[in-house]
């Protein structure tokens, strides 16, 4: 059979909580199919419950996910859904309470869990969903984060922009420099202009063919946030405007890098 060439991108950040990787994987995942006019696949690992990326896009919650497919309790199409929000977007929600908990407290050996989760993004390319987007949970080395990684293309490690964050690259390029992704950015998130010095010089030397990008800290993308909304879809407003010229310099950034991953599919 044919494999669809595909490009995974995660969203990562080590051991560090809250740094913004839902907010930013959904927004990217409507801003990439926005942008290429290819269906993209969003992976919610939301397995501490919230279920946040997938509510945000209108996906249902109250059912099979990513956690019960590898488990091996249900096939990959059960796990696959489609956006409420928009067209073209297809959504893996977090899984059932019992599958959570499982994942947890039973992991299964390494590759099993590697190689069944290769093969829900190969049948998500099936569906012409060649991008395809991972929402990672904070927590160092899982197996199911190491599974996201090892089938990772791009890895965007996104950090609060803070001296906090220095500390946490750490361990996190300990990670990643076993785990080889083709492409390491670097986000550092909720950046107050002109009241912290810029980070984006320590971090340089962390990032391999990707880049830096610094988001600003924006009360209107909080706001948009708590009330499930993606920012996308939202006019600029106030402080918004800011975070937006942030936002799409790195989409601009990351569009690059999927057609360079994907050569000639697009
Ligand atoms: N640039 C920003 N400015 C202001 N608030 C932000 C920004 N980015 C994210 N937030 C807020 O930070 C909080 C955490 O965001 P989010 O849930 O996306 O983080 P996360 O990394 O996915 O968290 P977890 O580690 O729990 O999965 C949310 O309330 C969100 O609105
Ligand atoms: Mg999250």
């Amino acid at each position: 059979m044919l494999v669809p060439r595909k490009v995974v991108i995660s969203f990562y950040s080590g051991s560090r909580g809250g740094t913004g990787k839902t907010t930013l994987a959904v927004n990217t995942a409507i801003a990439l199919l926005m942008a290429l006019r290819v269906p993209v696949a969003y992976v919610d690992f939301g397995v501490d419950g919230t279920h946040m990326g997938s509510l945000m896009l209108s996906a249902k919650t109250d059912t099979v996910g990513v956690t019960d497919y590898l488990m091996g309790f249900v096939d990959n199409d059960e796990v696959i859904q489609r956006s409420g929000l928009i067209d073209g977007l297809y959504v893996v929600p977090p899984g059932t309470v019992d599958s959570i908990r499982m994942i947890h407290s039973m992991p299964r050996g390494l590759r099993p869990v590697i190689e069944r989760l290769g093969s829900l993004v190969t049948r998500l390319a099936e569906h012409r969903a060649y991008v395809v987007i991972m929402d990672l949970p904070s927590g160092l080395a899982q197996p199911y984060t190491i599974a996201s990684l090892v089938n990772s293309d791009i890895v965007n490690v996104v950090l609060d922009h803070s001296p906090g964050a220095l500390e946490a690259l750490t361990s996190i390029g300990t990670v990643l420099n076993v785990v080889r992704p083709r492409v390491v950015n670097a986000v550092l998130n909720k950046y107050i202009p002109n009241a912290q010095p810029s980070l984006r010089e320590k971090v340089e030397g962390f990032v391999s063919n990707g880049g830096v990008f610094t988001l600003s800290m924006s009360v209107v993308l909080h706001y948009l946030t708590s009330q499930l909304k993606p920012f996308i879809k939202y006019k600029p407003v106030g402080d918004l405007r800011e975070f937006m010229k942030d936002f799409t310099r790195f989409m601009g950034a990351l569009k690059t890098q999927v057609k360079q991953v994907l050569g000639g599919v697009l």
